[in-house]
């Protein structure tokens, strides 16, 4: 299954949306040639709404889970107030130079800290409280994700998710859905009956949840 929306209209709305930094343009195209699995880089499109979500908060700490290369963590970081900082982390260290590489590239080395490991065992040590965070890590963790953060989320700060759709595959019956489909339905239920936040699912690529702390 393909993401929600088709390609061409993707494309379309890229085309009217602003671009991409050359240096984002550039990572983009490096990860696409150059790494496994480039798909899970956000992308034009959903880089500039994370950008723009961010530069209307206009965030002083964000918490980012799942780096890959740091395309989004540049993009979130376009917001970042003057000493604001955004901590990021990721499990695969064949990626930390080339991410560092490219924060340094943006002059962001010193907003951006990179933490590498499994995030269940970090996110307890980064201090809130977050302003914006955003979760696009393994799928089955969401839940736990969510649940580590969302007491450290200042009220009215922002939490956004990707991957909420799964490629329409939280529409098959559950004995027709994989394990991370699976995961990400219950996520979306247990989002939906959470009483601490307000959220709209976006249907933007592989659907984005925005969630807003009362
Ligand atoms: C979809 S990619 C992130 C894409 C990136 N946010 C972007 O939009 O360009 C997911 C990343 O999560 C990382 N990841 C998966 N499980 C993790 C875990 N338990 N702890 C930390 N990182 C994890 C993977 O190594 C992968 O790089």
């Amino acid at each position: 299954m393909s993401d929600a929306i088709p390609d061409s209209l993707h494309l379309y709305a890229e085309k009217f949306s602003s671009k991409e930094t050359r240096l984002l343009r550039k990572i983009n195209r490096e990860t696409n040639t150059q790494v496994p699995q480039a798909n899970m880089l956000s992308g034009h499109l959903q880089g500039r709404f994370l950008s723009m979500i961010s530069k209307m908060i206009k965030p002083a700490v964000i918490l980012e889970i799942g780096t890959f290369v740091g395309y989004s963590a540049l993009c979130l970081a376009e917001g970042l107030q003057e000493n604001g900082i955004l901590y990021t982390i990721d499990k695969n260290d064949e990626l930390e130079e080339r991410c560092r590489r490219y924060f340094h590239e943006a002059g962001m080395d010193k907003k951006i800290k990179l933490h590498q490991g499994n995030a269940l065992d970090i996110i307890p040590a980064i201090p809130g409280p977050f302003d914006l965070v955003f979760i696009d890590a393994d799928k089955p963790n969401y839940a736990a994700y969510f649940d580590l953060v969302i007491d450290k989320v200042r009220q009215g700060g922002i939490l956004l998710a990707d991957n909420v759709l799964y490629h329409g595959e939280i529409l098959l019956p559950e004995d027709k859905q994989s394990h991370n489909a699976k995961a990400i339905a219950a996520f979306n239920k247990k989002i939906s009956e959470d009483p601490r936040i307000d959220e709209v699912m976006l249907t933007m690529r592989d659907g984005l949840f925005l969630m807003m702390k009362k």
